[in-house]
This record gives C-alpha cells, sequence and structure tokens, in this order.
C-alpha cells in the first residue's frame, strides 16, 4: 500500500448467516475496535446478506466498521422484482456495495454492461461500489488473464469514478473459496495492470488514489504477505470473515 490509499478489509458473508451467529459477530468485532488504542491503520467493512443490514447496522453504530451490500440494481427504482435499490442500502446505513462478484457474473449471468449499470446507480445514490473482476483458472492457464481483467474494469467501472466512489477488488476465480491464492507476483502484476487501465482512463493521479483490493482464500497465515505488496490496497473477504479471529487477524496484518 502507499500513496495515502487506507487499507479496506471488507468481509463478504456472502449467503451465511444465521441471525445469533452474526449478532455475536458483529458484536465481537465492534467491541474489539472499540478496545483498541488508537485509529486503526485499516478500515473495516462488513457486507452481510440483505435482511441482516438494519440489524448489523445497529450493532456496529458507532464503532467505525462501514456497511456494505452484496449487490444492487442498475435502476433507481421500479418493478424488479427481487431487486434492492442502492437508494435504499444507502438509506439503511451502506456506505459500500459490491457488485459484479464472479459468484453473481456466473450464477445470474451478469454482464459487464450490467455490473457498470450497478456501480453507476450505486455511485448516484452516495454509496462507494466495490467492482468485481477476475479471471478464471481457463483464461489464466490460456495466458490471457491480464487482458481478460483489464477488459472487465473497462466495461464494469463507471466514467467519472473516482476515489470516494469506487473499490475495485480482483478476485481470481479459482482462488476463491478453494484455499489456493494468487502468488504475491500475480497479484502484484494484475493489481498494477488493473492501476495502469484506471489510469489511462482517469488519469495517474485519479488513479494512485483508487483502492484495489484482492481476494480470493485471504487467511491470516497468507494476509502479511498479499497486503504488503504495493498496489494491494486491502482485502475482500469471503470464508475467513465469518469467524471473528481470523477476520480481525486478517486486518491486524495491515501494516
Ligand atoms: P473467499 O471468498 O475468501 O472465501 O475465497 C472471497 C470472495 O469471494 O469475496
Amino acid at each position: 500500500m502507499s500513496q495515502g490509499r487506507r487499507p479496506l478489509i471488507a468481509g463478504n458473508w456472502k449467503m451465511n448467516g444465521g441471525l445469533d451467529e452474526v449478532d455475536s459477530l458483529a458484536g465481537d468485532l465492534a467491541g474489539r475496535m472499540a478496545a483498541l488504542d488508537g485509529p486503526p491503520a485499516f478500515e473495516l467493512a462488513l457486507c452481510p446478506p440483505f435482511p441482516l443490514l438494519p440489524m448489523i447496522a445497529a450493532r456496529i453504530e458507532e464503532s467505525g466498521i462501514a456497511l456494505g451490500a452484496q449487490d444492487c440494481h442498475g435502476a433507481e427504482k421500479g418493478a424488479h422484482t427481487g431487486d434492492t435499490s442502492a437508494n435504499l442500502l444507502a438509506e439503511v446505513g451502506c456506505a459500500y456495495v459490491i457488485v459484479g462478484h464472479s459468484e453473481r457474473r456466473a450464477d445470474h449471468k451478469e454482464t459487464d454492461d450490467q455490473v457498470r449499470r450497478k456501480a453507476e446507480a450505486a455511485q448516484a445514490a452516495g454509496l462507494c461500489a466495490v467492482v468485481c473482476v477476475g479471471e478464471t483458472e481457463a483464461e489464466r492457464d490460456a495466458g490471457r488473464a491480464v487482458a481478460v481483467v483489464v477488459g472487465q474494469v473497462a466495461g464494469s467501472v463507471p466514467e467519472g469514478s473516482t476515489s470516494r466512489n469506487l473499490v475495485v477488488a480482483y478476485e481470481p476465480v479459482w482462488a476463491i473459496g478453494t484455499g489456493k491464492t494468487a502468488t504475491p507476483q500475480d497479484a502484484q502484476d494484475m493489481h498494477a495492470a488493473i492501476r495502469a487501465a484506471l489510469g489511462e482512463r482517469f488519469g495517474a493521479e485519479a488513479a494512485a488514489g483508487i483502492r484495489i483490493l484482492y481476494g480470493g482464500s485471504m487467511k491470516p497465515d497468507n494476509a502479511a504477505g498479499l497486503l504488503a505488496l504495493a498496489d494491494v490496497d486491502g482485502g475482500l473477504i469471503g470464508g475467513a470473515s465469518l469467524k471473528a479471529d481470523d477476520f480481525w487477524a486478517i486486518a491486524e496484518a495491515v501494516r
């Protein structure tokens, strides 16, 4: 990390968590934040499933932990059964919304174009869009990883994005939930390629301020190595964010 980018450690709870577990998880993390001596070197965010958002918002109030959602619709409002607007997410206290996660790109056939519209809706609602990109194993094996990811960035990141309303999360699909992680060199190379692509579009200075998270089997034992990389500005954590000890250990690996 560098250039004054405050590392973001975001927990993506996915479709996990019953009422009791998540109440104690969020309460535990809020307690750890309160016990810190000074301001932490990291920013912490929790992204629970939709129905839990107001409850977690209340649990982490005043703790300094930010709230995020896992998806939003690209339209402001309307007849979209089962979807949720970015405006409503902002109203219930979200600061972030993940868009274009590879599980949504796969399960719901989301395209770059749809992801970009979701990110635009998020930004218009005053939220910071966490735009996810990442190559499959076959694409990496074919030597196309950088081209695929840079293409996703081009198609999914809205015009006019800034360091305040955009975070990019690089999550190699083959590393998600598998226990495999990118090597530090591969992660750094990809993050640098993403930043260069952002620089071509928004200018080097703006790109230098935009946070690029790594995601995919980040755990306490590999976090320090990944988070120390020049262009890695935090993590999007799935499995390990469901255990307070593990999630906190990852946050504390920020130096
Ligand atoms: P994982 O998930 O940490 O369980 O690999 C990361 C993600 O999909 O955001």
